[in-house]
């Protein structure tokens, strides 16, 4: 057990404080049953809500890096509002400084200053994090991309059900691919209902440490109705 971040406006942590990593690879990674997601695909798209300290972004690029094949790409977009400094990330990822050698200085070189907006950040061998540093609602309905797995992270909806929002639902609907996947750590019943209502079949699977369940599962696009024939 070690400390964990904390916000103080949202009352909540960034992550477990049993064990950060091993949190995010069971919520994150399993749970968009990463790494086996994209094998044989060209380009992988993971769009996340809260970049926080970088942390699942570190680990999935780990585990790309790890198993994906020469030449497949891998697009990282993140959404934060209230992003940390470099020096922060730093401090706050202390802990796997030797876990992230290679991944977390070169991460922490590239990261943008903090002026609200996109920023691209290209970090070789095929990688790409955009970050977008406003808040999800605002920004999402002006991306344009083809999302294959979506980290569902932000504060818990008790603290933070701004975030939660039907827009945000409709948006993941509205960019993911048919079959993507979504994982979270919350299965607050507003957020299952939310992404039901938007196509996504919704799965209650174990949480982590302590945490009895999470959510788990995909888009399922519905079909457009045929127009009828004859009318104009
Ligand atoms: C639990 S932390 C995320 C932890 C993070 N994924 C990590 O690896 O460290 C939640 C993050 O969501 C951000 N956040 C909260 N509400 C937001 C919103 N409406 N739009 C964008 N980011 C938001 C917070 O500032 C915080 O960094």
């Amino acid at each position: 057990m070690f400390g964990a971040p904390k916000s103080e406006q949202f009352n909540d942590v960034y992550f477990s404080e049993q064990d950060g990593l091993a949190e995010s690879r069971h919520v994150f990674l399993q749970g968009n049953n990463l790494p086996e997601g994209w094998m044989g695909k060209d380009e992988f798209v993971i769009a996340e809500t809260g970049f926080g300290t970088g942390l699942n972004f570190l680990a999935a690029w780990k585990c790309f890096r790890e198993n994906a094949d020469a030449g497949q790409k891998l697009h990282f977009i993140s959404f934060e509002k209230y992003p940390l400094d470099g020096e922060e990330i730093l401090a706050n990822l202390y802990h796997w400084s030797d876990e992230f050698k290679g991944y977390l200085e070169p991460m922490v070189e590239a990261y943008p200053m903090l002026v609200p907006g996109f920023h691209r950040v290209e970090l070789g061998d095929g990688v790409l994090l955009t970050l977008i540093f406003d808040d999800v609602n605002e920004a999402m309905p002006q991306v344009d991309a083809k999302v294959d797995a979506w980290f569902l992270d932000g504060f818990k909806p008790s603290s933070n059900p701004e975030m939660w929002s039907e827009v945000l639902f409709q948006n993941m609907a509205r960019l993911s691919k048919e079959g993507a996947r979504f994982a979270t750590f919350t299965a607050a019943g507003a957020v299952r209902r939310g992404l039901a209502e938007q196509g996504f079949i919704v799965e209650k699977v174990q949480g982590f440490g302590r945490k009895r369940d999470m959510s788990v599962g995909f888009f399922k696009a519905t079909p457009k109705p045929e127009p009828e024939k004859g009318t104009q």
